[in-house]
């Protein structure tokens, strides 16, 4: 038996998603894969049976509903970020991409505006478009740092129910210092939320959004097990937050969200905490040396507090991300114009992605900061200059 025979357009999809298109990388099989920031390395054989032991003692109750709302998980989790904070502090959902939608769901709809700084996370406006939120986009500065005033302006203007800060943000690496973000709560009427995805990649001495929590109430900091954690595919979010935001975020969730296997995997995760992070500082090493490597051939790469480098400008960034890709390297085309992004991998796979690069004919290593990289390279003596790169 198969299905009556209908396309999109005849279908009563509502008006403001006709011609939109699922968000997503490209999921390519490909050798060498950093592109969605994901942390390359699987847990250990230990890791493994913990999960697939606690998996099987929690098989046998799935004829029952999970817990509705995961207090162990949350405990282990409020226990995680801090002495201070409990489970009716923290809140969980599958990634931090559902707590964002569960959030405005709750504080955003008809006649509200959500308001967030480009470039930032491409995933925030689809969030507003889903829950009929309008969507406000303010800019970053050249360094891709929040201008507090621009922010209280914008802010002054549209009282938006609901501001996105991330920090680090995704795909610059950028972390907020503090005294912006407390600015931005000053000002602002509704609720404040520092998507802190990839905050334990932070360089040392960057200040977490956490501490503010005591002194700003309507401040929701959100965390994912994605990153750090090298959990992406148990898709692990939560969130910290005054026990009212929990309530509140409480209504709009569905029931039974968050099944038995992900609360059970993550609880084991947790409980590996050290051995999982233990592999935070190696990626934090490595992208800080490519960091250092993409300035040192002359091109720009932006100060990053995650795992991941924004790096450029190309005239023709389509051109060299599709060079990288044929020599099996897939990154990301995203960020503003003549930008590219880079995840950090193991030392073979960010080896691997320095020497695609130096290959690619379009990059140069010649001129100063301001002119780098944007020329297409073909005479001999650039050539032998890319061979350097
Ligand atoms: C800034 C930022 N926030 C949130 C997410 C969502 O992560 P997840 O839904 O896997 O927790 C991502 C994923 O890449 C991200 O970059």
């Amino acid at each position: 038996m198969s299905t009556a025979k209908i396309t999109l357009d005849e279908l009563p999809l509502r008006d403001e998603l006709r011609g939109e298109v699922p968000y997503g990388a490209p999921q390519l099989d490909v050798p060498v894969q950093l592109n969605v920031n994901e942390n390359p390395y699987g847990p250990s054989a230990a890791v493994v049976a913990d999960i697939a032991a606690a998996v099987t003692v929690a098989a046998r109750t799935l004829n029952r509903y999970p817990d509705r709302d995961a207090i162990a998980l949350r405990s282990d989790l409020a226990a995680y970020l801090g002495p201070d904070l409990s489970a009716d502090e923290v809140w969980a959902a599958n990634g931090s991409n559902e707590i964002m939608l569960q959030l405005l769901s709750a504080f955003g709809g008809p006649g509200r505006t959500a308001l967030s700084f480009a470039p930032t996370y491409s995933m925030y406006p689809e969030y507003a478009r889903d829950t009929h939120t309008d969507w406000l986009l303010g800019q970053r500065r050249e360094d891709f740092t929040v201008d507090p005033e621009h922010a209280v302006a914008l802010i002054g203007e549209h009282a938006p129910s609901v501001v996105f800060l991330a920090s680090p943000n995704n795909p610059t690496g950028t972390a907020l210092p503090l005294d912006v973000i407390e600015a931005i709560c000053a000002a602002a009427p509704g609720i404040v939320v520092v998507d802190e995805a990839y905050a334990e990649f932070r360089r040392s001495g960057v200040p977490s959004a956490l501490t503010l929590l005591p002194r700003h109430p309507r401040l929701v900091v959100t965390r994912t097990m994605s990153k750090a954690f090298a959990l992406a595919g148990g898709r692990l979010g939560y969130l910290a937050a005054a026990p009212a935001v929990v309530d509140a975020v409480r209504i709009v969730r569905l029931p039974y969200h968050l099944s038995t296997m992900s609360q059970v995997v993550a609880r084991v995760a947790l409980a590996h905490a050290d051995e999982l992070l233990a592999r935070v500082d190696e990626l934090r090493a490595e992208r800080d040396a490519t960091v250092a490597w993409l300035r040192g051939v002359g091109l720009q790469a932006a100060d990053s507090d995650s795992n991941f480098v924004l790096f450029g400008t190309f005239d023709d960034r389509h051109a060299v991300w599709q060079d990288l890709l044929d020599r099996g390297v897939l990154i990301r085309e995203t960020g503003p114009d003549g930008w590219l992004r880079v995840s950090i991998g193991t030392a073979e796979e960010m080896a691997a992605f320095r020497s695609a690069l130096k290959e690619v004919q379009r990059v140069s290593i010649a001129g100063p900061p301001a002119a780098r990289g944007a020329e297409r390279v073909d005479d001999e003596r650039s050539r032998e200059e890319q061979g350097a790169l």
